[in-house]
């Protein structure tokens, strides 16, 4: 777990705010659901993942619940759909933090954040484009070109159920040929045995059945409609019949957003897909859920890579260096804040040379300089900090319309 500082989290501000005006354009609202939720909503997820079995931060509170820090957000947003019960369809968007207790490393971390979205209530495969075309604008603003975009099936409940009794089959019948590690993934969660990185497990990989041998006609055809729709905006896909993801609950559309510049650990940098069947576990009416997370700290580190969307300027507008005692620069940045102007100063009276040297590292634009003659005949002196710019000596009262001016000539 990790502190973010400043300018750093002004980025992470900023890119909540991009996220942001990408759904919100579409529809989506925000929901800020707890941290934590009873256990149960989570176990939901699935007794066959790492998230809920390993991972998962949970304690029992001064009330004797069983309670869990939430590892993901989907889970949540479909409680919160149960209980609430909103029209549907339901269009939902959230960020923060979730909890993991994973081995940390480069992009993997015990608390990371997500933006995500979920849509509760409709089956319609043009849905699943739009949730994908969502976040796939997303990278596009941040100014990402080496996002790929991983597209799968793993078709209706009863498709998926035979698929996973077959795949049982294949590896079981591979025995002692596939590693130790994935015999014991195998016992839990066949799917994820296509996930193993491991070099012998690779050729029996290779030769599972597929996902697509398995897929009824409804399910075929959804995915065939996805397809078409990706290609209608031009979003370009990779079928990946191997792409199982972590998280149970996936049924029909499957998807994940690569990285190019990151290690294959880390190289998701989001993903999601269909969920239908979750509310219902959790609760609520028979209703079909469709939405994706992306990775904060891993779409930065790859914003890094690429040298993209960096940090916001932190700098404020204006310094106010005060050598009458303080009270000047108190008024004045006032002054200039109200007026809409980002406004710094120095504090406890020191020298002329310190407070300069302070203005110098704040980055400011300028320095507004008040010394006893100023005060005397109301006027400050404005130096320009960045370039090369003469000192003037201006009138007090022009001193708001002047920096304006000064900055919006700056930013032509
Ligand atoms: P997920 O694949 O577990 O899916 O997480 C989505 C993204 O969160 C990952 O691609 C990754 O960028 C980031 N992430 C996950 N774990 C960590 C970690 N320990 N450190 C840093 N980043 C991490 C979900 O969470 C689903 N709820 C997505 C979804 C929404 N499916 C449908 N709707």
């Amino acid at each position: 777990m990790r502190d973010i500082l400043a300018p750093e989290s002004a980025r992470w501000r900023a890119f909540t705010q991009v996220f942001a005006e990408v759904v919100e354009s579409a529809g989506y609202g925000l929901i800020i659901p707890p941290m934590m939720e009873d256990l149960g909503v989570f176990t939901r997820l699935g007794d066959a993942t790492d998230v809920v079995t390993k991972e998962m931060y949970d304690f029992v509170d001064k009330g004797e619940r069983h309670v869990a820090l939430r590892p993901e957000q989907t889970a949540s947003v479909c409680r919160a759909f149960a209980q609430h019960r909103p029209v549907t369809p339901w269009k939902a968007w959230y960020s923060g933090p979730n909890f993991r207790y994973e081995k940390p490393q480069r992009g993997r971390y015990r608390q990371f954040d997500q933006v995500g979205v979920e849509v509760l209530g409709v089956d319609d495969p043009y849905l699943d484009v739009e949730v994908i075309a969502l976040g796939w604008e997303f990278y596009r603003r941040l100014g990402l070109q080496q996002v790929t975009l991983l597209l799968n099936s793993l078709g209706e409940p009863d498709d998926r159920a035979r698929y996973v009794e077959a795949l049982r089959q294949h590896f079981d019948a591979a025995g002692d040929d596939l590693s130790e590690q994935s015999r014991r993934t195998l016992d839990k969660n066949p799917l994820r045995v296509l996930d193993s990185k491991r070099r012998e497990d690779q050729p029996i990989v290779a030769a599972a059945p597929t996902i697509d041998q398995f897929w009824s006609d409804a399910a075929a055809e959804h995915f065939a409609t996805v397809q078409s729709g990706l290609r209608e905006l031009d979003i370009a896909f990779t079928v990946d019949m191997k792409l199982v993801r972590g998280l149970d609950y996936y049924r029909r559309t499957t998807f994940e957003f690569q990285g190019g510049t990151l290690d294959s650990a880390q190289n998701a940098l989001g993903g999601g897909g269909r969920y239908d069947g979750l509310v219902e576990d959790l609760g609520g009416p028979a209703t079909p859920g469709v939405g994706f997370a992306l990775g904060v700290d891993r779409t930065l580190l790859a914003c890094d890579d690429e040298g993209v969307f960096d940090a916001p300027d932190p700098a404020v507008d204006a310094f106010v260096v005060d050598t009458t005692g303080g009270a000047q620069a108190l008024a004045i940045t006032a002054a200039l804040r109200q007026a809409g102007l980002r406004a710094d100063r120095a504090y406890e009276n020191r020298s002329m040379k310190a407070q300069m040297k302070a203005a110098n590292r704040s980055g400011a634009a300028y320095a507004v300089i008040v010394g006893t003659d100023e005060v005397d005949n109301g006027t400050v002196a404005v130096r320009p900090l960045r370039g090369d710019g003469e000192q003037v000596t201006i009138a007090r009262d022009s001193l708001i319309t002047d920096l304006h001016t000064r900055l919006q000539g700056s930013n032509q």
